[in-house]
């Protein structure tokens, strides 16, 4: 899995004061201290939302005040929460029998889909009791995937992923690991590291003929943490089907706080049907006023966050979220040309590809735009030219420079993704609504300068 040294904030100690300050002191206090950050819309490795107009912020507000578990006293936010299920659903291709929840982000979603996962299987094979179940996701899951196998004690089995397979999920990895334990596959929509799609269909198929072979029914979920807001709003897609038109997709989640353009922290999940959550899973709590069934793994949360998805929802429209699509997908595609135009950086993504080799990646031109299946992120690395006359070059050091410009792009390693073997060494860009053309312009200039500098003290 891809990693990156951990810096650990120091261990302060402080008591809280012994009388209070007035809230123009503290006021003033704190947002001195946070002037020092990194100007969230400078975060440019980040897939959360940072920008927000002025109606919706006043609308966040009011929903802040309100608790979500509270659907007594605050029907509209329940409303609200239920009408952007029904959304999802229906964006996604849901049948009518389609159950969801809101959650705190796609990691709480993602748990609670191989929670299902796992009850609905033990259920199922009463007679595996003594067998450990196990579910199969691919070496670019995200961290919260891992978190399934590790916090519910199933047996993760990685399928590889590298250079050779398009940088997604192994479709040759997948057989040998299937067996009458296995609760699911877990896909990735798509990948936090590079921006690739999983190959989502061609699993569903390959899954088919396992079922057909054997009698095992091993469903799919699908983390579509940031690309269920990206696949159906890119035109290319029609060809690509990754959502419930594919029976074999029992669950979807999304973060609505990328590109869903929620604040932070909102994800959604949902199911095919309700039955697919095993009744045990859904607590009914009657001790506020109403009795509400539930399926999370928190209880008191902002209703911020959803009334600032179901704005967005009203606000933008498919239009919207369509027009937006194309134009972040057009930017990336604009600068991983300019990156890759510098001569030090070559891209990994391929948000700037015409043929992308492998799934259904034939990218299609409409309106003079090229648009592929892929998120709208840039991951680049040094060209073999530039590491292989500077060895030592870092793109930490690059990631540090930007740093200095007061530009923040998070640099990692992809252990193992080689073509052969080996490690990569990449930086992350993701095209968020902040990134206009004259940003660009500043980044591409700050970045040249930053490694030519770099090269003359090599
Ligand atoms: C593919 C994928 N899954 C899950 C997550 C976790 O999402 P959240 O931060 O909403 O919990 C991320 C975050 O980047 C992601 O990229």
């Amino acid at each position: 899995m891809p990693s990156n040294e951990s810096s650990t904030p120091q261990h302060v100690t402080v008591s809280i004061p012994d009388k209070g300050l007035s809230a123009e002191v503290v006021g003033e206090l704190l947002q001195r201290h946070m002037a020092a950050d990194i100007p969230p819309s400078h975060d440019l490795g980040r897939f959360t939302t940072t920008k927000f107009d002025e109606t919706a912020i006043n609308i966040m507000v009011a929903g802040s005040l309100r608790n979500q578990p509270c659907i007594e006293e605050y029907p509209s936010l329940a409303d609200f929460r239920e009408k952007c299920v029904s959304m999802l659903a229906n964006l996604w291709n849901a049948p009518s029998g389609f159950f969801g929840a809101a959650t705190t982000g796609s990691s709480e979603a993602v748990l609670l889909g191989g929670l299902a996962m796992k009850r609905q299987w033990q259920l199922q094979h009463p007679c595996h009791l003594n067998s450990r179940p196990n579910v199969i996701i691919g070496a670019n899951a995200h961290i919260c995937v891992t978190k399934v196998a590790n916090y519910f004690d199933v047996e993760a089995r990685i399928v590889p992923v590298s250079e050779k397979s398009g940088y997604s999920f192994d479709l040759e990895g997948l057989e040998d690991r299937l067996d009458e334990n296995t609760i699911g596959v877990f896909l990735t929509l798509g990948s936090t590291y590079t921006g690739h799609y999983d190959p989502i269909q061609q699993v569903s198929r390959v899954l088919d003929e396992y079922e057909h072979q054997t009698g095992n029914n091993i469903p799919i979920h699908v983390d579509a943490a940031s690309g269920g807001f990206i696949a159906p709003f890119t035109p290319s897609n029609t060809n690509f089907i990754w959502d419930f038109r594919l029976p074999r997709v029992q669950s979807i989640n999304v973060s609505g706080h990328k590109f869903g353009m929620a604040p932070l922290a909102v994800g959604w999940i949902i199911w095919r049907e309700k039955s697919h959550i095993p009744q045990c899973l859904l607590l009914e709590s009657s001790y506020l006023r109403g009795t509400q069934s539930n399926f999370s793994l928190s209880f008191s949360r902002s209703g911020a966050p959803i009334a600032g998805q179901y704005y967005n929802f009203l606000r933008l429209g498919l239009a919207g979220y369509r027009e937006r699509t194309h134009s972040l997908l057009d930017r990336a595609c604009h600068l991983s040309i300019r990156l890759e135009e510098t001569g030090y950086f070559s891209c990994l993504s391929d948000a700037h590809r015409r043929q992308i080799p492998s799934v259904c990646r034939d990218l299609c031109r409409e309106g003079g735009q090229i648009t592929a299946p892929v998120l709208p992120v840039v991951v680049f690395r040094l060209t073999d030219h530039v590491r292989r006359l500077y060895p030592k070059m870092q793109l930490s050091d690059v990631s540090d420079a930007m740093h200095c410009f007061r530009f923040s792009i998070p640099n990692y390693t992809l252990r193992g993704w080689g073509y052969h073997g080996e490690d990569i060494e990449v930086m992350r860009l993701v095209l968020r609504d902040e990134m206009t053309m004259e940003m660009m312009g500043e980044v591409i200039t700050s970045i040249t300068q930053a490694v030519e500098k770099l090269l003359d003290q090599a």
